[in-house]
C-alpha cells in the first residue's frame, strides 16, 4: 500500500469527500481540514467534523469512513456537497457522482483515490483548550469540531 502526496495541499487545495455509512444509508460532505501520518504504530488519516454536520451522525455510528479525492472537473460538485446538508436535501441527486459500495464503507466511482479508514479514536477539540486566537475565532458562535483518527486500511486507485 504505497501513496505519495503533498499533505499540505491535498486537503487544503484539492479538497476531499468524507463519506460514512452503507448502501442503504450514507452521507458525504466536503472537507479541507485533515491530515495523514502515523500514530500507535499505524498509518492514519485524521479529519475534523463539526458536531452540527449530518455526516457527524454517520461518523459516530459507523466503524469505517472513506476520504476520496477527485479530478478538478468535480470542484463545483464538491462545492455543493460542502454547502448543502444531507439533512435537508438528497445531495447525491444531480451531483454527477455514482455511489460505490465497498466491503465496509462507501465511495464514488469518479474518485481518483479513495482512502479507506477504520475509526480508532474520536475526541472533541474543546474550544476552551485552544490557545491560538486565530483558531479560536472558528468557534465564535459555531459548533465545535470532533477529531476522528482512522487507521488507513486500504487505498483504492481508479
Ligand atoms: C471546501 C470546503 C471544505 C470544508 N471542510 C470542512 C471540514 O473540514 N470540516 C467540517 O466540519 N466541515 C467542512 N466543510 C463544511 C461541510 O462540508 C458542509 O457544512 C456540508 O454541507 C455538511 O454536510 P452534511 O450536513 O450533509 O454533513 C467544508 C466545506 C467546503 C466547501
Amino acid at each position: 500500500m504505497t501513496f505519495e502526496t503533498d499533505i499540505f495541499s491535498i486537503f487544503d487545495k484539492k479538497w476531499a469527500l468524507l463519506t460514512a455509512g452503507n448502501k442503504e444509508s450514507f452521507n458525504t460532505m466536503t472537507v479541507s481540514w485533515g491530515g495523514m501520518g502515523t500514530i500507535w504504530g499505524k498509518p492514519v488519516a485524521t479529519v475534523y467534523v463539526r458536531t452540527s454536520r449530518y455526516t457527524h451522525e454517520f461518523m459516530d455510528r459507523e466503524e469505517y469512513f472513506t476520504l476520496s479525492f477527485y479530478p478538478e472537473e468535480y470542484r463545483k460538485t464538491l462545492g455543493v456537497l460542502g454547502s448543502k446538508s444531507g439533512r435537508d436535501i438528497d445531495k447525491m441527486n444531480g451531483s454527477g457522482l455514482t455511489a460505490k459500495e465497498l466491503s465496509n464503507s462507501m465511495t464514488f466511482e469518479e474518485a481518483e483515490i479513495t482512502i479507506v479508514c477504520r475509526k480508532m479514536f474520536m475526541q472533541r477539540l474543546e474550544p476552551s483548550n485552544i490557545s491560538d486566537s486565530d483558531a479560536a475565532k472558528f468557534y465564535a458562535g459555531d459548533a465545535a469540531h470532533d477529531m476522528y483518527i482512522g487507521e488507513v486500511v486500504d487505498i483504492i486507485r481508479k
